[in-house]
């Protein structure tokens, strides 16, 4: 009997040295290493692929990488990234030579967007930064092709990089759950955009990758094979909103009770382009903005979702924002419309709202930003809410902004 507990009680220890010791093994190091094999491309640069390049990275990667002040793609905070992971910031991709990204080969930018393995020091970089396993190779240089080019939002910019502070548990995760991807040993060819649903198959599941927050969770999620992530398109995952919040994804099958079922094409255009849903209620951040999506883009994505197997899961309601009782009639329209799902309950989340009082010191100016931003800023990913936000709540949406000032 004594012997049995003693040697429990030796096992018991053993376990706790070893979990200890692997605790602080992945405390000790920084990200996972692997090895580096950068491929030998040197990306021509056409009008063409700019074009293209420019298209995608501005649904792809400016959400993450633009920074509110300067404009480019210096880099910023991920304020929405879930506490137990740490803190995050998107890093300066702009052509810098020593700051950004402006002296890296093509190749070299290729290999991470492809394998997740930093192309300089062979450390993984983590789940926070996507990965593109599925896209065309077409599509990838001409992403590259942008981001060497001479638009204004990619300009040398000279922004130092924050660097993220990875938890222990995002450290564990990256060293037991995640893992890098393959280098493709075969090329990936473009899609044929004349056949929809295939078009739609690879816009929706290899480049704007719908099903990575419409399915049931980012943890269970096949980045591989896609349609196999358990609960595809069915929604549910949880995610943040800037004021870290909880928002649910939507089930975007076309079930007719808790889907998509009953959308027309037209409606569902809408939805993605200008943000929202056939009864006008705001579709609200995280879910990015398609502005920057063609009209054959949006076709295609409807199309596909169409032959995706319904689900007939509910949705999950997302926070609920009550604002407190007395509060002014401009915080509850500040709520109600899911201005404060972005620009955050102070105003400082999706850029820094507190700027615009002394920006736009009359409240005409201020409430025609309000009302179009796109006049101020043509690309902008806000809603234009013209039509949308009653005419009677403008003036004390637009005094609430202010108090967000002083
Ligand atoms: C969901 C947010 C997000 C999106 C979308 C995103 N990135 Fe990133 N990116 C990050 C974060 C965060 C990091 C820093 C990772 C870390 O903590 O080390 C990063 C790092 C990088 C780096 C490494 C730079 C360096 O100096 O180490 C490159 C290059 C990069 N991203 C390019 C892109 C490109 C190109 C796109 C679009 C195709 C893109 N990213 C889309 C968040 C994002
Ligand atoms: C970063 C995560 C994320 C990505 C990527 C994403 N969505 Fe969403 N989506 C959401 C969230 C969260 C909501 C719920 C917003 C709300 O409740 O107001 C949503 C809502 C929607 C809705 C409204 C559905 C409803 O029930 O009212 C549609 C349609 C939609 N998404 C389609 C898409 C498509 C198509 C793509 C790919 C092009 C996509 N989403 C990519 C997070 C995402
Ligand atoms: C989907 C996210 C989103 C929502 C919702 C949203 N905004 Fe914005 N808003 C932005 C972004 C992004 C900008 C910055 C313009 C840019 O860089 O594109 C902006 C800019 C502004 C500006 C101008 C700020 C400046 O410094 O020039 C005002 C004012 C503003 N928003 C008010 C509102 C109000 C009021 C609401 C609610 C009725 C609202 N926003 C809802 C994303 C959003």
């Amino acid at each position: 009997m004594k012997r049995i507990l003693k040697w429990a009680g030796l096992a018991v220890s053993l376990i706790a040295l070893i979990v200890g010791g692997f605790a602080l093994f992945i405390q000790l190091r920084s990200m996972p290493k692997f090895d580096v094999s950068v491929p030998d491309i040197t990306v021509q640069s056409t009008p063409e692929r700019i074009a293209r390049g420019r298209h995608l990275a501005m649904s792809l990667c400016a959400e993450c990488h633009r920074h509110p002040t300067t404009r480019t793609l210096s880099g910023t905070q991920m304020l929405d990234l879930p506490e137990q992971f740490g803190v995050a910031f998107s890093k300066n991709i702009t052509n810098h030579p020593t700051k950004g990204i402006g002296s890296w080969k093509d190749g070299e930018i290729i290999w991470l967007l492809r394998t997740g393995i930093h192309p300089k020091t062979g450390l993984y970089v983590p789940p926070w930064m996507p990965k593109f396993v599925h896209m065309s190779d077409e599509d990838l240089q001409s992403i590259v092709a942008w981001l060497r080019s001479d638009d204004p939002i990619v300009a040398a910019t000279d922004q130092d990089n924050t660097a993220s502070t990875p938890s222990w548990f995002a450290k564990f995760l990256v060293t037991v759950a995640f893992k890098p991807f393959d280098y493709p040993k075969t090329a990936i060819a473009q899609p044929d955009t004349t056949n929809l649903v295939s078009y739609g198959k690879y816009l929706a599941t290899g480049v704007y990758d719908c099903y990575a927050c419409h399915s049931a969770d980012i943890a269970t999620m096949n980045q591989l094979e896609p349609e196999k992530s358990p609960g595809f398109m069915g929604g549910g995952t949880q995610m943040l909103d800037v004021n870290r919040n909880p928002m649910y994804a939507t089930n975007i099958t076309f079930d007719k009770t808790h889907g998509i079922g009953s959308w027309t094409e037209g409606q569902f255009i809408v939805a993605l382009r200008d943000g929202f849903r056939p009864n006008g209620a705001p579709i609200r951040y995280p879910m990015p903005r398609g502005v920057h999506m063609s009209e054959l883009e949006l076709r295609a994505m409807y199309a596909y979702l169409q032959t995706v197997p319904v689900s007939a899961k509910a949705n999950v309601p997302s926070y609920a924002y009550t604002p407190a009782s007395g509060s002014t009639a401009g915080e509850k329209a500040y709520h109600a419309y899911g201005c404060v799902n972005c620009h955050g309950a102070t105003g400082v989340g999706y850029g820094d709202l507190r700027l615009a009082d002394k920006k736009y010191p009359d409240d005409t100016t201020l409430i025609s930003v309000i009302r179009n931003v796109r006049t101020y800023y043509p690309e902008s990913t806000m809603p234009v809410w013209d039509g949308h936000v009653k005419e009677d709540d403008y003036a004390s949406l637009a005094a609430h902004v202010r108090r967000l000032g002083k």
